[in-house]
């Protein structure tokens, strides 16, 4: 049995209050299912910047009654430091998720990504002190790396920052080690790589990739790549993300107050996902035979290639992925064809 499973079966008999900030958005919601599965208890905080009550509707449908019976929501904001103290009382672990995403996003307004990934983020930590929860994890990202030009990118070796969201999430890091040296709290950062699956959303002008080409070949608009097509990401099926998160709450202390890689080591360019994707969604949609992207200017902010050595995550947590890029995509693809595809 490996460790994953061990933390399920612990989970499946005991009974921990967790709150998932971002609930409403796709990490946060993916969590909040993966735990009401395991029949614990959850709180959601969300503000719905950018996540949605249909994300939510979602999880009660898959979970069904009896587990959902186990979920309270806070409609809060981070910004806020009452509605953090209110979401940490009485819990267990925090999952904290709730960001402002996208680094074109904290390009076009750094002030607000701050706002709510520095402040927000201190206001989580200070109310999580307090409240004496046993252990914060919280969503890192691989951002941090910067221009480092190390491939694959390991915890210690981190360059310059290369726009404000990764200047956010390289101060929560910081935040976190200072609060266990001041305070003796206990904070887990994962590194996330581009995460993708069920629910990740496809529209807005700041939608990550996948979930941006798939609306595209769908709903058949245009799709761009930035580039030539060889920029290169280290793409992480959200299950994976779930199961770093779970095992992270539950790892012992001495893997507490660290940071960790979460995605495969493994690097897909951008020209192969949009292949990948193609032959996916041919079968569906003959029209996507011989399918062309469009060619743009590379975007400012971005890195050229990430892959992450998930060395640590293997050894100090047991991390290890449940899903490749291309099982991963099956799944995506398919929710994507139920959600987004127009009745026929
Ligand atoms: N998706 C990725 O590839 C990726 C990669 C690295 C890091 N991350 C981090 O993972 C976390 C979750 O990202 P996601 O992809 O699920 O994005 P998402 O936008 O779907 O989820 C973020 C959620 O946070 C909520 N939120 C935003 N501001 C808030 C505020 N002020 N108060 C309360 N809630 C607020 C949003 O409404 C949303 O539901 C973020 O911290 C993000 O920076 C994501």
């Amino acid at each position: 049995m490996n460790r994953f499973q061990d933390v399920q079966g612990h989970l499946r008999g005991h009974r921990y209050h967790w709150l998932v900030t971002g609930a409403a958005g796709f990490i946060g919601s993916n969590l909040v299912e993966g735990l009401l599965k395991l029949g614990q208890r959850v709180t959601g905080l969300d503000n719905f910047a950018t996540g949605h009550q249909h994300n939510l509707d979602q999880v009660r449908e898959l979970v069904g009654e009896q587990a959902w019976a186990g979920f309270d929501f806070i409609n809060g904001d981070i910004r806020a430091a009452a509605d953090c103290a209110r979401a940490c009382e009485g819990i267990d672990f925090v999952l904290h998720q709730a960001a402002l995403g996208s680094v074109s996003r904290s390009i076009a307004d750094p002030v607000t990504t701050n706002d709510v990934n520095v402040g927000g983020f201190l206001n989580m930590l200070v109310a999580a002190r307090d409240a004496r929860v046993r252990r914060f994890v919280y969503a890192a990202s691989s951002s941090t790396y910067g221009d480092h030009p190390a491939l694959p990118k390991v915890e210690g070796v981190i360059g310059n920052p290369l726009s404000p969201y990764a200047v956010t999430k390289y101060v929560n890091e910081m935040y976190a080690d200072v609060f266990a040296r001041c305070y003796g709290t206990e904070a887990i950062g994962l590194r996330y790589f581009n995460v993708f699956g069920p629910r990740q959303d496809p529209h807005g002008a700041y939608a990550a990739v996948i979930p941006q080409w798939v609306a595209a070949l769908i709903e058949g608009g245009e799709l761009r790549i930035n580039g030539d097509g060889e920029t290169s990401r280290d793409f992480c099926f959200i299950d994976n993300v779930v199961q770093a998160n779970l095992l992270a709450a539950m790892a012992a202390p001495d893997a507490a107050n660290q940071v960790y890689n979460v995605a495969l080591n493994e690097r897909t360019s951008l020209n192969q996902l949009h292949q990948m994707m193609c032959a996916i969604l041919v079968k569906q949609f003959p029209h996507l035979e011989g399918h062309t992207p469009n060619y743009v200017d590379f975007r400012a902010g971005d890195v050229r290639h990430s892959q992450a050595d998930i060395s640590k995550a293997a050894s100090m947590l047991g991390y290890a992925p449940t899903h490749r890029i291309d099982e991963g995509l099956q799944q995506a693809m398919a929710w994507y064809v139920r959600n987004l595809a127009p009745a026929a």
